[in-house]
C-alpha cells in the first residue's frame, strides 16, 4: 500500500476507534444538569415515518411501555381537539415507571404503584430539524428538558434520539432514586419505537 493510502486508512481506524464517526447528534448543545438519561438507536425505518410516530400522541398507548398515554390539553386540563404537539401548549402524561415488560397494546393495564402523572409544555417542535422538545412543569424544584430527535442516517436507516437533563434542588433527590430506573425507560422507549417502526416496514 502506498504511504498515503496506509496514512488515510490509519486515520480512518483511529476515528473510529476514538468514536469521531460514531458521535453525529441530532441533539442540541444543552448545559449539562445534575443528571441526564438518554435514548439513542438505530431503526430500519425513515425520519418521515419516525417523526409521525413520535408526535401521534393517541397512538402511543398502542406501542409506548413508558409513556402510556401522551395527551395535548388546554390550561384547564380539556383534551384538545388537535392532538399535533405546538409550542407553548401543554401536554398531560401518565407514565410507567419502571416501563412495562414489552410488548404492550392500549389494552395493557398499568402497574398502579409504577404510574406517575405530570404535566410538560411543548418548547420546541423543529419538523425539518426533526427534533423536538417539551419540560416538566409543575415543581419549581426541578428543570427538566426533554429533546427527542430523529435523522436519517443512510443505508435506509433513521436514527432516534432523546435525552432529558434535570437541573435544580428536586433533580438532586431524583437521582438517586430514579435516575437509573428512567435511563432503562428510555432504552425501552427506544426499543420499542423500534419494534414498531420495523413492523410497520415488513407489512
Ligand atoms: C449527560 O450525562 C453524561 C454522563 O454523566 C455526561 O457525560 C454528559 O455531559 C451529560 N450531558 C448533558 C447535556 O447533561
Ligand atoms: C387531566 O386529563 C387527563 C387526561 O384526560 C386525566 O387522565 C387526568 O386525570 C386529568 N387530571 C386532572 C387533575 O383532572
Ligand atoms: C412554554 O414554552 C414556550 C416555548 O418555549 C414558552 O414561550 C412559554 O413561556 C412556556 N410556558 C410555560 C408555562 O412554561
Amino acid at each position: 500500500m502506498a504511504p498515503l493510502q496506509l496514512g488515510a486508512v490509519m486515520l480512518l481506524l483511529l476515528l473510529q476507534a476514538s468514536g469521531v464517526l460514531s458521535a453525529y447528534t441530532n441533539l442540541p448543545d444543552v448545559p449539562p444538569g445534575i443528571f441526564n438519561v438518554s435514548a439513542r438507536i438505530e431503526i430500519r425505518s425513515n425520519k418521515h415515518a419516525a417523526w409521525k410516530a413520535l408526535t401521534d400522541f393517541p397512538a402511543y398507548p398502542d406501542w409506548n411501555p413508558f409513556v402510556r398515554a401522551a395527551i395535548m390539553v388546554s390550561s384547564g386540563n380539556a383534551t384538545l381537539r388537535d392532538q399535533y404537539p405546538i409550542e407553548g401548549r401543554r401536554l398531560f402524561f401518565r407514565t410507567q415507571i419502571p416501563a412495562l415488560p414489552m410488548p404492550v397494546n392500549r389494552d395493557t393495564p398499568d402497574v398502579e404503584a409504577n404510574t406517575q402523572y405530570s404535566y410538560e409544555n411543548v418548547t420546541h417542535i423543529q419538523r425539518k430539524k426533526g427534533r423536538m422538545a417539551w419540560e416538566y412543569i409543575g415543581d419549581p424544584g426541578l428543570q427538566s428538558e426533554r429533546w427527542s430527535a430523529v435523522s436519517d442516517i443512510g443505508h435506509g436507516k433513521v436514527l432516534y434520539e432523546s435525552r432529558e437533563v434535570f437541573h435544580g434542588p428536586t433533580a438532586e433527590y431524583l437521582k438517586p432514586l430514579l435516575g437509573e430506573t428512567l435511563q432503562a425507560c428510555f432504552e425501552a422507549q427506544g426499543e420499542a419505537l423500534k419494534a414498531l417502526l420495523e413492523e410497520c416496514d415488513t407489512d
